[in-house]
């Protein structure tokens, strides 16, 4: 791969590279969208967090460039202030969103493990200087999403909210969201075409038994999501399939 550097289009470790990360059919047109737009308005620690990440094992989990990208601009675009997500990682997606808000704004970061995220991106949290606007909660997230929808004054007090943790849960995420996230505000939800499996017919390759259920619960979700009239909705086709719900009731 050309200018972008190590690590960027080639596979990793893991056998994954950025090709991996979108649903386009053309690679070349997926590098051409990284290298016109993305990684020249990339920041610096973002771009560290990205390399970072792609020595990982599961360095597929990652979100995708381009799709940081835009979670940062429709941040910046809602004026978001408190912020959700459920899923860290290695806290790539959560640089882009902590990056987006302002000085004095907070993201409540959910996971079960902070492992990767300690061992990779806390230090780059750090220097960027956002590491003061994450609140880390460790622990499934049904039951912190249940503890905050608790805590007094939480209802609609966030402005956003990231989910890219377990698939087959994002319904009960959804009901919790609904009461965290302010009229207005928005839910993205990732990976929601599971790698197209959700279109796959008898003539394609037969899928595994796991993506056949997460395929099975992703339909669900989306068939939920499309006819729930609190929230407007747009599916888009970036990296593994993105759905942003914004809240309207
Ligand atoms: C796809 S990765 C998140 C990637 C991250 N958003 C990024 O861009 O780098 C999913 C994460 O969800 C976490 N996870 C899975 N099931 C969970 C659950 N029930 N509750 C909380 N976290 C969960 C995993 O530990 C993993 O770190």
């Amino acid at each position: 791969m050309a200018s972008a550097g190590a690590g960027e289009g080639k596979k990793t470790a893991a056998g994954s590279s950025l090709h991996s990360k979108t649903l386009l059919k053309s690679q070349p047109l997926y590098q051409y969208i990284l290298e016109s737009t993305v990684f020249p308005r990339e920041p610096d620690c973002l771009r560290e967090l990205r390399l970072a990440t792609a020595t990982h094992p599961m360095a597929a989990m990652a979100a995708s460039p381009d799709e940081v990208q835009l979670l940062g601009l429709l941040i910046e675009m809602l004026g978001a202030k408190n912020a959700v997500e459920v899923g860290v990682f290695t806290g790539y997606s959560l640089l882009a969103t902590a990056l987006a808000l302002p000085d004095d704004g907070k993201i409540v970061a959910i996971d079960v493990t902070r492992e990767s995220y300690d061992q990779i991106g806390s230090p780059v949290m750090k220097k960027a200087g956002v590491a003061h606007k994450i609140d880390f909660r460790v622990g499934l997230a049904l039951p912190v999403l249940d503890q905050m929808v608790d805590e007094e004054g939480n209802w609609g007090g966030f402005d956003f909210a990231f989910v890219d943790a377990d698939k087959v849960n994002f319904l009960s995420y959804h009901e919790r969201l609904l009461r965290l996230v302010r009229v207005g505000g928005l839910i993205a939800y990732d990976n929601t075409l599971w790698g197209g499996s959700v279109a796959a017919s008898a003539d394609d390759e037969p899928l595994s038994e796991r993506d056949r259920a997460l395929a099975a619960a992703t339909r669900e979700f989306n068939a939920a999501i499309a006819a729930d009239r609190r929230v407007q909705v747009c599916q888009l086709a970036i990296a593994d399939g993105l759905t942003l719900c914004r809240r309207v009731a």
